[in-house]
């Protein structure tokens, strides 16, 4: 059986290394796993006086999305030692109303980036305590902070065949965790 992933992208600007990133991962990964980005760009602010019988259908839309997928697989750069502001609006979005969260359960794994030498770790690390709360299974390693992308890419390229390897097992490890914690 395929598994459908969501692919969370955690930068929104048009070359933004992190999407490079999850398209790289996407082209690598078994064909056991069906991965889609889901779009996180249109989503309001989260306020809680917007959560009425009617609340923004991109929210709506959204939360569906997440709820019909089998896995979640989280991209992100770091921005101040955390995550950027969008990509936790929209953790928090699909994490309501209360007791209806669209994560929960969902096995998942973080994947974090960087220009410089540090590959994201503090992102990694925020996005897993959301994770711990939302009761996500987490893929604890192999682990994924990747330095100096801004060398790895020509144009949209994956050029760096040592990463495309890792990126190739760390997709095939998702692979089995998803289906460890399946169903
Ligand atoms: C950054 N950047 C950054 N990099 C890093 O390694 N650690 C950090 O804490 C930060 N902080 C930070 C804050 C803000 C507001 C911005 C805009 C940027 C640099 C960041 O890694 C770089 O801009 C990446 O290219 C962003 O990822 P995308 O957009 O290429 O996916």
């Amino acid at each position: 059986a395929t598994r459908k992933i969501a692919v969370l992208v955690g930068s929104l600007r048009k070359e933004s290394f992190t999407r490079k990133l999850a398209k790289s991962l996407m082209l690598v990964a078994p064909p056991t796993l069906e991965l889609e980005i889901v779009d996180i760009s249109q989503l309001p602010m989260y306020n809680q006086d917007d959560e009425t019988e009617t609340p923004p259908v991109t929210w709506t839309e959204f939360r569906g999305r997440i709820r019909e997928a089998d896995g979640v697989l989280f991209c992100t750069p770091e921005y101040n030692r955390s995550l950027p502001g969008v990509l936790k609006n929209a953790i928090d979005v699909g994490s309501r109303p209360y007791g209806e969260a669209a994560w929960t359960g969902k096995p998942c794994a973080v994947v974090s980036n960087s220009p410089g030498a540090l590959g994201g770790f503090g992102a990694n690390h925020a996005i897993r305590q959301c994770l711990v709360f939302l009761n996500m299974p987490c893929m604890q390693s192999p682990e994924a902070y990747i330095g100096g992308v801004a060398g790895k890419f020509d144009g949209d390229t994956l050029k760096d065949e040592g990463l495309k390897t890792f990126l190739q097992q760390f997709m095939e490890c998702f692979a089995t965790w998803v289906e460890r914690h399946a169903d």
